[in-house]
């Protein structure tokens, strides 16, 4: 799926850099890319750090699993070919939105460590990855979606953690422990990284 198809094409360079852009807006662009299982909090820390960066008045935008798959992925499914696609698709958009000097948060399963390797791959020096830690038992007593239930009972197969797999980061950037954590500590926890690393400027 991802062999290029089209010759003929030509790259045409911005005239307005992403260094230009990032003067505009009083700091740089990143990518923060939260992995975990589903209900582990992803998008809800996301959402959350989202939050924290705007009072601060750092452009965002969240990029959600669940939402993407309403437009950009809406014909894919959860094989694991189209898993692969979809978060070949989300690392690309994301690296569009580091260009654009926005601080973005990609909140998505992706299950296989060479998917999330290629979506880094693409912006290096602006990918964060955050592992949203909490493990099956935890996602599956909160179940928000009714979504573990379904998996049990066999109305859904392939679900992550159920009965497809997930590769767990080896070295991120973060690792939040949802499941024994507040949100607050969490975000937190994301807000001194992007500090430290001086993508966001110190707080004050
Ligand atoms: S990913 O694997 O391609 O990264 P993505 O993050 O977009 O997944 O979507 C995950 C969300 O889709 C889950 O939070 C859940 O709400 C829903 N979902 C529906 N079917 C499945 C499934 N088989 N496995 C995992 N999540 C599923």
């Amino acid at each position: 799926m991802t062999d290029p198809k089209a010759t003929n094409i030509t790259w045409h360079n911005q005239a307005i850099t992403p260094e230009k852009k990032a003067a505009l807006h009083g700091h740089k662009g990143a990518t923060l890319w939260f992995t975990g299982l589903s209900g582990s909090g992803k998008s809800t820390l996301a959402n959350a750090v989202a939050t924290a960066l705007h009072e601060r008045n750092v452009s965002t935008f969240v990029l959600d699993g669940d939402n993407i798959r309403y437009g950009l992925s809406k014909n894919l499914g959860f094989s694991t070919e189209d898993r692969i696609e979809n978060i070949r698709r989300v690392g690309e958009v994301a690296k569009l939105f580091t260009d654009c000097a926005v601080v973005n948060m990609a909140a998505f399963i992706s299950p296989f460590r060479s998917d999330r390797e290629i979506a880094r791959n693409l912006q290096p020096d602006s990918f964060v990855e955050v592992y949203c830690l909490a493990d099956v038992s935890v996602c599956e007593s909160r179940d928000p979606k009714g979504l573990y239930k379904k998996a049990r009972a066999g109305e859904i197969s392939g679900f992550t953690g159920i009965d497809a797999p997930y590769e767990a980061p080896e070295s991120p950037e973060v690792t939040v422990d949802t499941g024994a954590n507040d949100l607050s500590v969490s975000v937190e926890q994301v807000i001194s990284y992007l500090e430290y690393r001086g993508i966001i400027p110190p707080a004050g």
